[in-house]
């Protein structure tokens, strides 16, 4: 016998995995997270969504359940790192379920530690990426406890669990019978499986939880300012998870953030997600526009690869390794100069950046006009073409003395 932390949400898969453990004899501590899935909510309203999933943890016969509120924490250690990288796997995807893993795994491990269990568990199948990325995170930050994936170990079907949650008094909520696989927090949702499968089927509206269809999106524009200081955004004084949730409201009722990707899994399937990330795309368009004004070429040209090197370590599950940190001390320079004004046109799915200004521009108008008061010294680019195509005189000479 055990006592084991099972990383708990609530719904059916854990809750039959909980008494599961329950039945084999363990002592199980049942952990569960608020990490802005019921964005927009308030505050009180997520904690007692969180309250109310341990009294259930409590009734199936958990020993403890412990419920934290992590989203400050979650938006300051994983959230904001990962937007100065200007995280997107793949191009595309900002990430918001693989940020949060690392985050459940300090959880899992710290919870072990206050409770004195030798092992953790969770909920996830072999298929996915998120036992990857929770396993290594336990790994890294304690190699000495035990990992149970249950649901990896014998498999379970939909049908199975809803039969095993009726002869155990399980209460099924309704959403058993939901058509998607959901995961959400403050820096987006991610939506799977059902009709997604087939990559032609075309997103059914019934998928998108956070952003308005087309025909419910206002005719006119609204625009915003993002404020950035020291890279850290914030829009008429609102910052950290709140701004997350309201830029998740006001961005999702413009539909934007929606994403439809055929992605490459740490595990070597392609598999198809849709996600919904309102204010990860609002910021992340605001982010792009004061680098390109503020930062020098060279660091804007070497940032790009460092960014997709970042973004595919976290979505590889190597959140606690030293390059990620290497990384973060390389974005922390360029963060200390990117403070400055990001103006966006929220209107029909898109978030369209229409004006930047910073104290640290590089950009300088004086230099770049075509109108009167240009300050270029243009015979100066005379000498500089003369000097850097100097190679190509000399390849094109090579050139015609061999076919002569
Ligand atoms: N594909 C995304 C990732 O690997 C999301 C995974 C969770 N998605 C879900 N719908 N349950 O990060």
């Amino acid at each position: 016998m055990s006592t084991i932390v099972l990383a708990y949400s609530g719904g059916l898969d854990t809750s039959v995995l909980l008494k599961r453990l329950l039945l084999e004899g363990h002592d199980v501590i049942a952990l569960t997270a608020d990490l802005g899935e019921s964005d927009g909510a308030t505050g009180a309203a997520a904690v007692d969504a969180i309250a109310a999933i341990s009294a259930k943890a409590r009734a199936l016969g958990a020993r403890e359940a412990v419920a934290l509120d992590v989203r400050q924490r979650f938006y300051d250690e994983y959230v904001m790192p990962a937007f100065a990288a200007n995280v997107r796997y793949e191009g595309c995807y900002p990430l918001s379920a693989a940020l949060s893993r690392p985050l459940i795994a300090a959880l899992l491990v710290e919870t072990a530690r206050t409770f004195g269990a030798d092992t953790v568990a969770h909920g996830c199948t072999g298929k996915g990426n998120d036992q990857v990325r929770i396993e290594f995170g336990v790994r890294s930050l304690d190699s000495q406890l035990r990992v149970r994936a249950p649901l990896r170990e014998r498999p379970l079907s939909r049908p199975d669990a809803i039969a095993f949650a009726a002869e155990h008094h399980i209460p099924i909520a309704q959403s058993a019978a939901k058509p998607y696989s959901i995961d959400a927090n403050l820096w987006g949702r991610s939506i799977e499986a059902g009709v997604l499968e087939n990559p032609w089927t075309a997103p059914p509206e019934d998928a998108f939880g956070w952003t308005a269809s087309p025909q419910d999106r206002p005719a006119t524009a609204q625009e915003i300012v993002v404020d950035f200081h020291a890279g850290i955004p914030s829009v008429a004084g609102v910052s950290g998870p709140a701004l997350l949730a309201q830029l998740n409201i006001l961005g999702g009722a413009h539909g934007i953030g929606r994403i439809d990707l055929i992605e490459d899994r740490v595990i070597g399937l392609k598999s198809r997600e849709l996600y919904e990330a309102p204010a990860a795309t609002i910021l992340l368009a605001a982010r792009e526009a004061l680098e390109r004004l503020v930062l020098t070429r060279d660091e804007l040209r070497f940032k790009a690869g460092v960014d997709r090197k970042y973004a595919e370590l976290v979505y590889d599950g190597f959140w606690y390794s030293p390059l990620r940190s290497a990384f973060d001390a390389f974005n922390a320079v360029s963060n200390s100069r990117l403070s400055g004004e990001v103006r966006l046109r929220l209107l029909q799915g898109c978030a369209t950046v229409v004006g930047v200004r910073s104290p640290f521009a590089l950009y300088d108008e004086g230099l770049a006009t075509y109108g009167a008061g240009d300050s270029f010294d243009h015979r100066a680019a005379d000498g500089f073409i003369h000097l850097t195509g100097l190679p190509l005189d000399r390849l094109a000479h090579v050139a015609a003395v061999a076919v002569s």
